[in-house]
């Protein structure tokens, strides 16, 4: 990935806090921001020796305030990006006290201790999962969703009243190399299907806008040093849909491999949202279009699979 002069003027120097530094995009974002000469802190509830030396690897719980006042005060970031997340698309009663802890109750603590210390910008990860902004009788489809809605309205009132600087990025469905949760969808037919195993799925008529790992970190980027965007929403998709079907398909091909897919071997999940990000509205707001086709993402991200197969090998089985 090539940075801008901007970008470099941003980041360099800087200290920036990446929340989720140990997950999927967390690890991107984090990549990039050495890269850019940024002084990168990465927050985990696990302790990080000997992984990733040119992040400082702070421990504590978001969910915990006493804890996000110590690391808060003690790193005092220029910028905040906040990706922790308990993410779950599971309608299960079992997951919505965690799913508040980790989603709802970790993004107040981190607004409410940022925005009394001060800071130049915090980018907050929210999801396609919530409902339609502006429909305040709409009902979210998961505890995860929920948690991510409120959590949107609790950036915007910060916003509207204490001014904290806030800018929130509505991520669609991001894949790409290093996905760790293997129950998500591409990886987890990636790997079965490397595996020579049948993957198990629903129906696979949801239509998706699915966006490349890359295009989101330059749109998260971009989105700490655009002008003008605070208290904004900016959804960073493809601006197309593409059914699981098809996407499935496409990872078959890629593969060479002669086993089925069994669709229609689970069920479908109950009021899952079809939703496709603005890309116009988002290119007028930071100048951000995703640069990654599905056909290339897919290959980059069944390449890397392919690489690591004997690192995850038996996870699918
Ligand atoms: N992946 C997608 O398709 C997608 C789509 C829309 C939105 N998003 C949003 O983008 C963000 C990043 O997603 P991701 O896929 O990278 O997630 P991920 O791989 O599951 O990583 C989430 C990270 O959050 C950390 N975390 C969870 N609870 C925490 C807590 N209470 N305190 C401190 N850290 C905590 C975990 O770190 P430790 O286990 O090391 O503590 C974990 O590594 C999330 O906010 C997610 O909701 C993702």
């Amino acid at each position: 990935m090539d940075f801008s002069e901007s970008e470099q003027m941003t980041f360099s120097g800087q200290k920036v806090l990446v929340t989720g530094a140990s997950g999927f995009i967390g690890f991107h974002l984090c990549q990039s921001l050495i890269r850019l000469d940024a002084q990168v802190y990465g927050i985990s509830r696990k302790s990080k020796t000997n992984f990733e030396s040119n992040i400082h690897w702070c421990k504590g719980d978001l969910a915990d305030l006493i804890s996000v006042r110590r690391l808060l005060t003690t790193i005092k970031p220029d910028i905040i990006f906040h990706l922790a997340s308990y993410v779950s698309g599971s309608r299960d009663l079992k997951v919505v006290l965690p799913v508040f802890n980790s989603n709802l109750l970790s993004t107040i603590n981190i607004l409410a201790v940022s925005t009394e210390i001060g800071f130049r910008r915090i980018i907050l990860a929210g999801s396609l999962e919530e409902p339609e902004t502006g429909d305040f009788e709409a009902i979210p489809a998961s505890p995860y969703a929920a948690a991510k809605m409120a959590s949107s309205a609790y950036a915007r009132m910060f916003h509207a009243l204490y001014q904290t600087p806030v800018v929130i990025a509505r991520l669609f469905m991001v894949y790409g190399p290093r996905q760790q949760d293997l129950r998500k969808l591409i990886p987890y037919v990636t790997l079965s299907l490397l595996s020579k195993q049948a993957p198990k799925l629903s129906s696979g008529r949801r239509q998706v806008d699915w966006i490349y790992i890359d295009d989101v970190v330059s749109g998260l980027l971009s989105m700490a040093h655009a002008p003008n965007v605070e208290g904004h929403t900016i959804e960073l998709g493809s601006g197309t849909l593409v059914t699981i079907r098809n996407v499935v398909k496409q990872l078959v091909n890629i593969t060479e491999s002669n086993v089925k897919p069994l669709f229609g071997s689970i069920p479908d999940r109950p009021m899952e949202q079809v939703r496709i990000a603005n890309t116009a509205k988002t290119y007028d707001e930071i100048g951000w279009k995703p640069m990654t086709t599905l056909e290339k993402g897919l290959e980059y991200t069944v390449n890397w699979y392919r690489k690591h197969l004997t690192r995850v090998e038996g996870i699918v089985s």
